[in-house]
């Protein structure tokens, strides 16, 4: 900054140093002859206030012919020190009388003394004079003329005095010009970079895309965005140095840095699901945005996963371990499977976590519930998790990345049987204020758990926060807030934010854009024009999905001529459907779908057309290369990675991505067109206008945001956790030696 500050007013004041320096040097000669001007003016009153005093005793000399007279009268005038010599010229023209001194080259005729003063300076071999003539008469009678000769040579001197004040003059000027402006500057600066700093806190963000934003004021915005934008890439730089991330990178990172560890990963969800179906076992890939990053990031990495077998196939298809590898047709990775009686999975997975804890963390307005029932379960089937990391585990010091809210109570658990082992927990769910976490009546047992990771990551810095804030306010720990660090128990706990994102789609085998839209239209039996937006999610109160529909209902109320012309396709894959809540959801969402379309579809197509079902990952990139927009209405969301994958889908750089202010990916896409769910009136004229957004601005959103995401990508969120824990693997070795090679040596002190 001071560095930046210094460059700044060099930058000004070097033009401004020019400048002036060429004014001064336009000035001096204007200068010069103003001078020149007012020194003339001067001796030609001198020289005429001199010949009036000399006419009368002049006359009475040279009439009485006495030359004694006239000459002492001359040589007593001559003695002013500026005037060189004077002279009697007689009606003849000749000198008659002169004093000493008299320049040879001055002569009564000359054409220069006639008329003195059109052209008074005379230059001389001596320097310049001035030269100023006048009648002697007597009683009317041409006597003759009184010429006086004053000696400029001075004005030389005076000029180059005039010359070296007025540069002076221009220098302090410059200078005192320079520290005005320099400080004003300075001023607007501090206020500047202080709006600055909060737009990349995201306290702006919001309003930047917002649809209530004056026209006026759109260009400005846009140009706070792209500065916004490229900050944030500058500095996210710094902290990715700068290299794209790829799975290669991904895996030297592990080659180098964490040579032969191995790497275990915890979830609730399996990546590979083995069902039953009527056409025998199919394997597919749960709707899940952990999943979705968790599993690029194991293809690079191999190691273990370790999840429920939730599938009705799972246990045809494992070994007689429970593993089975996967990718199935490439295999890449091991998955161990662990099995969960109905009653464990109701208790932990639906009771506490899901009816408990999704709820205490989202502010959606759904009452979490909490059970003792629960709880036991969900202690007993953390342990039997954490017993089967254990199981798993080859060495004594494994990686082991447990994913999410299922699992808070693990990383204690395993680091008390693995003290070595480094411990990465990664809460995907937003953490709530202090009051709120409070309502938890295991508050304690579950921050305890989570401070038995070596790192704990959250998704935003505001997480990270309130995470901090949370334990300040229920454990006895030492908190660092510089470093993120909190000690508790003897043990350090580093908590970062990691915001989560997508693999960029790198090979191009998608469909065309032409064709997707063609498809997609054809599907849904819609006109080729019709247009439409996309709503991806899992059917989940959080995701704002009734008010998405709201938005929708509203924008046909003000513009009646897309009546017809336009569908919100909502793809829901149905989630936790065994949970009351859940079931009631969805009877919401299939009655408000069903309402707005009887009031609008008029026998043509459905304004909303639902679809709940599970949709394979190519069926909707399909729909996000389809949809001219895609809405995420999310009521409150840790990241939302349908938000990613809709930019990444877009390698048309089209499309238009509404998004949810209380999502974490509002902080990183402020080129999305940023809305609060639940204004109505907002989201319906945010979808209008992005239905009606010109190619141009969608383009530039648009390739701002890819460029933003290719870089941010998943193997950057899994590279820097594992950077940051190869580092602490790192000094804990250090520190074991130090104390390994002190200890004798305090041993010998003590003896
Ligand atoms: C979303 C959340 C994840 C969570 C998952 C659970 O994707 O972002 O944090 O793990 O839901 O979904 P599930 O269907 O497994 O309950």
């Amino acid at each position: 900054m001071r560095m930046g500050g210094a460059v700044f007013g060099l930058k000004f004041i070097i033009p401004l140093a020019i400048v002036l320096g060429l004014s001064a040097y336009a000035v001096v000669p204007l200068v010069d002859d103003l001078t020149l001007r007012w020194f003339v003016k001067d001796l030609d009153i001198r020289s005429s206030l001199l010949a009036n005093t000399l006419q009368e005793p002049l006359q009475e000399s040279i009439a009485e012919r006495s030359r004694r007279k006239v000459v002492s009268l001359l040589d007593r005038a001559a003695r002013d020190e500026r005037l060189l010599a004077l002279a009697f010229c007689g009606p003849d023209g000749n000198v008659q009388y002169k004093t000493s001194g008299w320049p040879a080259a001055v002569e009564c005729r000359d054409p220069q003394v006639e008329g003195a003063a059109p052209q008074p300076l005379v230059k001389l071999l001596q320097g310049p004079v001035h030269v100023k003539r006048s009648r002697i008469e007597r009683d009317g009678d041409y006597m003759g003329d009184l010429i006086l000769v004053h000696d400029m040579s001075f004005i030389e001197r005076r000029s180059a005095d005039t010359r070296k004040y007025v540069v002076v003059l221009f220098a302090i000027l410059g200078i005192v010009i320079s520290m005005i402006t320099v400080f004003i500057a300075w001023l607007s600066w501090r206020g500047w970079i202080t709006a600055m700093k909060g737009l990349l806190r995201g306290e702006l963000t919001p309003q930047l895309g917002s649809s209530n934003s004056s026209p006026a004021v759109q260009p400005l915005l846009s140009d706070l965005r792209a500065l916004v934008h490229e900050l944030n890439l500058e500095r996210r730089q710094q902290v990715g140095s700068g290299q794209t991330w790829t799975p290669e990178r991904l895996r030297e990172l592990l080659r180098d840095e964490l040579a032969g560890d191995e790497i275990l990963v915890l979830s609730n969800r399996e990546p590979y699901i083995h069902q039953r179906t009527a056409d025998g076992i199919e394997v597919s890939r749960p709707a899940s945005g952990l999943v979705t990053a968790v599993e690029p990031v194991m293809r690079a990495c191999s190691g273990t996963w370790i999840a429920h077998g939730a599938g009705s196939a799972d246990r045809e298809t494992v070994d007689k371990n429970d593993r089975v590898q996967v990718p199935p047709g490439q295999p890449s990775y091991m998955l161990r499977r662990v099995w969960l009686s109905k009653k464990e999975e109701q208790g932990y997975y639906y009771g506490f976590a899901n009816e408990g804890l999704w709820p205490l963390c989202h502010i959606a307005h759904v009452r979490p519930v909490f059970r003792v029932t629960d709880w036991e379960e969900y202690v007993a089937v953390n342990r039997r998790f954490a017993d089967t990391v254990v199981a798993e585990a080859r060495t004594d010091n494994p990686v082991v990345m447990v994913q999410d809210y299922h699992f808070a109570l693990v990383p204690a658990m395993v680091r008390e049987r693995l003290p070595k082992a480094t411990i990465l927990t990664f809460w995907h769910i937003p953490w709530p204020n202090p009051e709120s976490f409070g309502i938890c009546p295991w508050r304690e047992e579950i921050l305890k758990g989570l401070l038995g990771s070596t790192i704990l990551g959250f998704h935003t810095a505001f997480h990270c926060k309130n995470f901090m804030e949370t334990v300040e306010r229920y454990l006895e720990a030492r908190i660092e807030q510089e470093a993120s660090m909190i000690s508790f128990g003897g043990k350090l706990t580093q908590v970062e934010a990691y915001p989560i994102s997508i693999a960029w789609p790198e090979d191009d085998r998608s469909p065309s854009i032409e064709h997707c839209k063609l498809e997609v239209r054809r599907l849904n039996a819609l006109p080729a024009t019709h247009r439409i937006a996309v709503g991806v999610d899992r059917l989940d109160y959080t995701k704002g999905i009734l008010e998405r529909f709201q938005a929708v209902e509203r924008m046909l109320e003000l513009h009646p001529e897309m009546i017809g012309k336009f569908s919100l396709i909502t793809i829901a894959a149905p989630s936790r459907s065994s949970l009351d809540e859940y079931q009631n959801f969805e009877a919401r969402v299939r009655a408000l779908a069903q309402r707005i379309n009887s009031r609008f579809s008029d026998g043509g197509p459905a304004p909303i057309i639902l679809r709940i079902a599970h949709h394979d990952h190519d069926e909707v990139q399909r729909y996000y290369r389809a949809a001219e927009v895609c809405m995420v209405t999310s009521l409150h969301d840790g990241m939302n990675l349908v938000a990613k994958e809709y930019a990444a889908a877009r390698d048309d750089e089209r499309g238009v991505l509404m998004l949810s202010q209380f999502t974490g990916a509002a902080r990183e896409l402020a080129e999305a067109l940023i809305v609060n769910p639940y204004h109505i009136e907002q989201g319906a004229e945010t979808l209008y206008r992005a239905l009606t957004m010109p190619e141009a601005e969608q383009r530039e959103r648009m390739r701002s945001m890819r460029a933003l995401l290719k870089d941010f990508n998943i193997y950057r969120w899994a590279g820097r956790m594992l950077n940051d824990a190869a580092r602490l693997r790192r000094r804990e070795r250090i520190q074991a030696k130090i104390h390994q090679h002190s200890e004798p040596a305090l041993l010998k002190r003590v003896v």
